[in-house]
């Protein structure tokens, strides 16, 4: 299963696999309806006559998945939407309630890849599709591997690059309101000490800034619990707020529709958000596997970020292609960023 390419219908495979052995199942199965990939393979999932058969196809699939993850894995789901007879399906939808309910799999978060550039439609009535689910389900809510800081870093760190530099002046404002202050003279000795540890954080980068509440000067926090920084005002005179400076990790991530030339392949999910699900969901070696691995973007993306890799496809001509993409990139090469 290490850094294999298999041909297969993805069933017959998987079926084989030794229960907890995946740490990431990070896939995008055909659509409902909506092209047939290779006409050689008859076999394929996406083409069946009713909604209820497609789901169907799919959840036999992620039963799979879900019984060769490890307690600590993952199962990212791609799938975009079509219109059935003037509306919406809500195919994705429906297939992350069945795989909730009927397998127990917890979902953890519905990322949306927003598309930069998204196909242009004729249709005058309705806005362009932009955006797909990207449904991340884990086995067991409690142990599941989840490494945020990994995900996005390269904006923590454009964030720390773009930062001003601390003025000299840092923090005099609140000396001065300190020394102003009716706080007993142990609570204002407390304060300057702290006081000029947070300045020292912020001059050698641990953090992007603070604030500082005195008692008696600033306005008692709002709102929220009672507890934690009004406590701190009441029994120490002041609350130190540190500002860690890191970018927040959203559910959303942005990135263009790829279209790598010479690719036969008519549906490829984008490298960078790949990258980033495997940053997030895995440790180094971790084994990553694709079940409908197409042109073997999953497969190429962990092979860069030193993961191993399995990848299935029911097409002899995508995991040909797979394999010509895959020889062509280095173990650890650098990733993508948008
Ligand atoms: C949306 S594409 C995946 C594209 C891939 N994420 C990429 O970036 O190239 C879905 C793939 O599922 C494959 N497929 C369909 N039914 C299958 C089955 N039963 N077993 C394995 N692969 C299957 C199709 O050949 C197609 O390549």
């Amino acid at each position: 299963m290490n850094n294999t390419l298999i041909t297969a219908h993805n069933l017959d495979v998987l079926s084989t696999m030794p229960s907890q052995t995946a740490d990431l199942v990070l896939t995008s199965p055909p659509y409902f309806r909506q092209r047939e990939y290779d006409h050689e393979t008859p076999h394929e999932i996406g083409n069946e006559t009713t909604e209820e058969e497609y789901l169907n196809s799919l959840l036999a699939v992620f039963r799979e998945c879900f019984r060769v993850v490890k307690p600590t894995g993952s199962i990212v789901v791609n799938l975009g939407d079509k219109y059935l007879n003037g509306s919406l399906a809500l195919m994705p939808y429906k297939f992350a309630i069945q795989a909730t309910d009927l397998f127990g799999a917890k979902l953890i978060n519905n990322i949306t890849w927003t598309k930069l550039n998204p196909t242009p439609r004729q249709d005058k009535r309705k806005l362009v599709q932009s955006s797909e689910p990207f449904f991340l389900f884990v086995k067991d809510a409690t142990q599941y591997y989840f490494d945020q800081d990994a995900f996005m870093e390269h904006l923590d760190a454009l964030k720390a690059g773009n930062r001003a530099k601390p003025s000299n002046g840092l923090g005099k404002k609140y000396f001065d309101l300190i020394d102003e202050s009716d706080l007993q003279p142990e609570e204002k000795s407390n304060a300057r000490r702290e006081l000029t540890m947070v300045i020292e954080e912020v001059k050698t980068g641990v953090i992007e800034g603070f604030r500082m509440k005195i008692r008696g000067v600033h306005a008692q926090p709002f709102g929220g619990q009672e507890g934690g920084r009004k406590i701190h005002i009441e029994r120490d005179g002041f609350t130190i707020i540190r500002i860690l400076g890191k970018t927040m990790k959203k559910d959303v991530i942005e990135s263009p529709v790829e279209a790598i030339k010479g690719n036969p392949h008519p549906a490829v999910y984008p490298l960078y958000v790949v990258q980033q699900l495997i940053k997030l969901l895995t440790p180094e070696n971790a084994l990553v596997l694709d079940p409908f691995c197409g042109s073997g973007t999953t497969c190429v993306a962990a092979k860069m970020l030193g993961r191993r890799y399995c990848g299935i496809d029911i097409s002899p001509k995508y995991i040909a292609y797979a394999e010509e993409r895959l020889a062509a990139v280095q173990e650890r090469e650098l990733e993508l960023f948008v």
